[in-house]
């Protein structure tokens, strides 16, 4: 396949606007934006021109999860009428494009190839230049959307329902895990303990919502992996402990629909307990300037509370983020921040 280059010397040495096309389709969300970016001598400043989202939670409701199959059709069928909405919302056509970046991992397999093979595709009839980008460092890249300025070095905690990863960040494009769950990811967890809930799929914003009603400190569910000095962490025997308390509440003749928001409240408090110590105690050993947290999981109102609170007390030097509601979970603006700063890096 011929490959195309992008004229990188006269961007950088032109102040001129650049236009990615940046496709997402790794789990069970079509997306496709255009993002316009203004290099600024400092910080290269990011306009979100459009960003569709087709979600697919109602396809996958009966089944309480993702069934690929289902979700390999759905991008299929959608993909080219996303695309297509995104560049007419953007108002922008094809040849306005300097390049398009595009998912190719971790994901459902059969998901990603729906995008990576349009990508592809419209790379070669366009003859633009394609950047191939990690779909959950694109969930930390969603910070450089709603922020001008981040400051050096900075921690990532990644909360996704894949994924749950601390990462030093040292620059614009060095990223390190420094550490991530030996199990069950936070989203996860939310999502099985709304599955033993009957709550519904997904479980996060369900269980975030119920919560409300609860008393977060009436069960104490296990937090795990407080002592280690290292940054990881398990949600496998939060999820366990929550089990047999259902069952033990059942064999008591509980009403547990009237015990429901107690038992969500005090998983989302365990969840989000772990998450906030450990960050803050990585964050204290990096001695890091900026706190960015991404993913789902990060759409969650008491978690992006709770550890604003606590880096504004414990460490008020740290400037602290977190995308806009709608930027945490899968969307395509955030690729095409991944792929901008892939470019440059691969200069
Ligand atoms: O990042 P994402 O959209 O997809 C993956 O890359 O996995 O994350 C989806 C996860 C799901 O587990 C969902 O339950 C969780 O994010 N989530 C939430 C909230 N909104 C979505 N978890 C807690 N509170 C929320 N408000
Ligand atoms: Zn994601």
């Amino acid at each position: 396949m011929k490959t195309f280059y992008l004229d990188l010397s006269q961007f950088l040495s032109y102040n001129r606007f650049m236009k990615i096309l940046a496709i997402e389709t790794s789990c069970d969300e079509t997306s496709a934006s255009v993002v316009e970016i203004k290099k600024n001598k400092k910080q290269p400043i990011f306009f979100i021109l459009s960003n569709i989202v087709s979600s697919q939670i109602k396809i996958h409701q009966p089944y309480g999860g993702v069934v690929p199959e289902l979700a390999a059709r759905q991008h299929l069928k959608n993909i080219l009428p996303i695309i297509d909405q995104s560049l007419a919302q953007a108002k922008v056509k094809p040849s306005q494009i300097d390049f398009i970046s595009v998912v190719d991992r971790p994901g459902l397999i059969s998901s990603l190839l729906i995008g990576l093979q349009t990508a592809q595709t419209l790379a070669y009839v366009w003859q633009k230049p394609l950047i191939k980008v990690d779909h959950v460092q694109a969930h930390l890249y969603a910070n450089w959307l709603s922020s001008q300025k981040i400051n050096f070095p900075a921690l990532g905690l990644i909360v996704s329902g894949g994924h749950t990863q601390l990462i030093l960040i040292t620059n614009n494009f060095n990223f390190k895990i420094i550490g991530q769950t030996l199990d069950d990811a936070a989203g996860e967890a939310f999502d099985k303990i709304a599955k033993m809930l009957n709550l519904g799929y997904p479980g996060g914003p369900v269980i975030q919502k119920i919560s409300q009603k609860g008393n977060p400190n009436k069960f104490n569910f296990p937090r795990a992996l407080m002592t280690t000095k290292n940054f990881d962490f398990s949600f496998s025997g939060l999820k366990t402990s929550v089990l047999y308390k259902i069952k033990d509440l059942k064999q008591q003749k509980y009403n547990l629909k009237k015990i429901t928001p107690d038992l969500a409240a005090s998983a989302q408090q365990a969840i989000v307990d772990v998450l906030t110590y450990k960050t803050i105690k990585a964050a204290q050993e990096y001695q890091i300037k900026t706190m960015m947290l991404a993913g789902g999981v990060a759409a969650n109102k008491y978690l992006r509370q709770q550890l604003g609170k606590k880096i504004e007390n414990i460490l008020p030097q740290v400037k602290f983020l977190a995308p806009d509601i709608q930027l945490c979970t899968d969307n395509a603006a955030m690729v095409a921040v991944a792929g901008y700063f892939k470019f440059l890096k691969n200069k």
